[in-house]
């Protein structure tokens, strides 16, 4: 995916225009998907406007992503309608050159399938514009939508009635049903470019972009489109976290796990500790394993969960509340007098040392007497924001510690990157608002499927310090 943002919408539509014109003058006869609704009638004038320049858009082939089931052809709100009358007119083509839905077949569902055909007829999409709705639809590919859903027959939901209406006398005009390419389909055109103006969009635009591939947000399946343009304003942007990352795609390398390549820019990065940035694993380990047998608790039951959260949190659920404070005590003494085998995290220590100072803070679930050592075992150098169990009421999952080290930075949580460990670590920077980068030294990768990217270690990422924040990139 490659994210384009502008201020002038008149500028990115003339390179989504150039993008269309490109591909035409290599392939007169090049299929195109065309997007109904507002946001592509710009283009499409556009397009109309360079045909008075010499550009032949008359061989195109034609067709579209979806269209209301029950209204006809000649009905002023048909997506038939509207490609008639923005594209097969203007740019002269033959009516007969185009495949599109019959939203008012007999049978929506044989309709549905002769569509897939016509579309497989034509030897696929070459170019597929597209609309994001409100809601994170694409076509009417409304939330629940499978990322592997073909060409059928679907529910409209009240909400994009509702947005829709604005083209009908009343919303009881709008049909309730429509035939749309499924998101499979839609993920088989050879390219895409999507177009999102307004701060209509901007939520939907981040979940797409920023957030986890979710069936909830049919267009986050987007980001394993093989080569996606989106142009965005900046009222659609602005909800993205840390401004438009250049490109963000999942790819599976030979070993089979999932890394993600991710490229941006944020103002502050806020550590994890354990099993981030030290590897305290041992340490932790032993000090819990004393302490229970110390009890005769059993050890292993406390540390299938105790990971990445504050031992008061754990041992409540584990001893009554009023031993909790003894218990702490005694945990401390055994955390600071054992601390064989600390060390650094691979790449950590270069990173920190190369991030300019009061750009990166580091939020722990341990004390801060056990932790500011640990640190400096490693080699570590201690940050001037350094927020600790004692400083926060609630722990990890809870998103109070992140947002704490945010205000002390003085930034935006929103222009943040959390990096984490641990899933409870990964959801209080998610709950923080900030963008989350999973780091599978504790957990294995598949555990961190919350993260917006995740990575083996932080050796693969690259931080550097630049003029309007600090650059992340993740992959070549
Ligand atoms: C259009 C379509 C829809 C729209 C989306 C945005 O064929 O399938 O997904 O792209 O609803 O519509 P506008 O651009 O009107 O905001």
């Amino acid at each position: 995916m490659h994210v384009v943002t502008g201020e002038d919408i008149a500028e990115l539509i003339s390179q989504a225009a150039d993008q269309v014109e490109e591909l035409v003058r290599a392939n007169p006869e090049a299929v195109i998907g065309i997007a109904t609704g507002s946001t592509p009638e710009p283009l499409y004038a556009e397009l109309t406007r360079r045909t008075g320049e010499g550009l032949d858009l008359s061989r195109l082939r034609i067709t579209c992503l979806d269209e209301y089931i029950g209204l006809p052809a000649e009905h002023p709100q048909s997506y038939r309608h509207y490609i008639a009358e923005q594209i097969l007119e203007p740019w002269g083509i033959d009516p007969a050159h185009t495949v599109l839905p019959e939203g008012d077949a007999a049978d929506p569902d044989v309709a549905a399938a002769a569509f897939e055909d016509g579309i497989r007829s034509l030897g696929g999409v070459d170019l597929q514009i597209l609309g994001i709705g409100p809601n994170g639809h694409i076509a009417f590919n409304e939330p629940g939508s499978p990322a592997d859903s073909r060409t059928r027959v679907v529910d409209l939901t009240a909400e994009t009635r509702e947005a829709n209406s604005r083209f009908f006398d009343s919303i009881d005009e709008v049909p309730s049903q429509a035939l749309t390419q499924g998101i499979g389909t839609i993920l088989e055109s050879r390219k895409a470019i999507m177009l999102a103006f307004g701060a209509g969009k901007a939520d939907a635009v981040a979940a797409m972009i920023d957030g986890p591939v979710d069936e909830d947000v049919p267009a986050s399946a987007l980001q394993d489109h093989s080569a996606l343009e989106v142009f965005l304003d900046a009222a659609a942007a602005s909800r993205l976290v840390s401004g438009p990352p250049e490109h963000r795609r999942r790819l599976r390398p030979a070993g089979q796990e999932e890394v993600d390549r991710m490229r941006l820019i944020c103002q502050a990065i806020l550590f994890d500790i354990d099993g981030t940035l030290v590897d305290s694993t041992a340490s932790v380990e032993r000090t819990w394993r004393t302490w229970a047998a110390e009890q005769g608790i059993d050890a292993d039951a406390i540390l299938r969960t105790s990971h990445g959260r504050r031992s008061q949190d754990v041992l409540i659920e584990h001893i009554p509340e009023g031993q909790v404070e003894t218990a702490m005590r005694r945990l401390s003494e055994l955390e600071v007098s054992d601390t064989d085998g600390v060390i650094a995290l691979p790449g950590t220590r270069e990173i920190l040392t190369s991030l300019p100072a009061g750009s990166w803070a580091a939020v722990t679930s341990g004390e801060r007497h056990v932790m500011v050592p640990r640190l400096e075992i490693a080699g570590l150098p201690v940050p001037e924001v350094l927020v600790t169990s004692e400083d926060v009421a609630h722990g990890k999952p809870d998103p109070e510690g992140y947002l704490a080290a945010a205000r002390q930075l003085g930034v935006d949580p929103a222009q943040c990157l959390v990096i984490e460990d641990a899933p409870a670590g990964i959801r209080a920077g998610l709950a923080a608002g900030a963008h989350v980068l999973g780091v599978a030294t504790s957990h294995a990768i598949d555990e961190l499927t919350d993260a917006h990217a995740r990575v083996p270690d932080l050796t693969v990422c690259r931080f550097t310090p630049a003029d309007d924040g600090i650059v992340v990139e993740i992959g070549d």
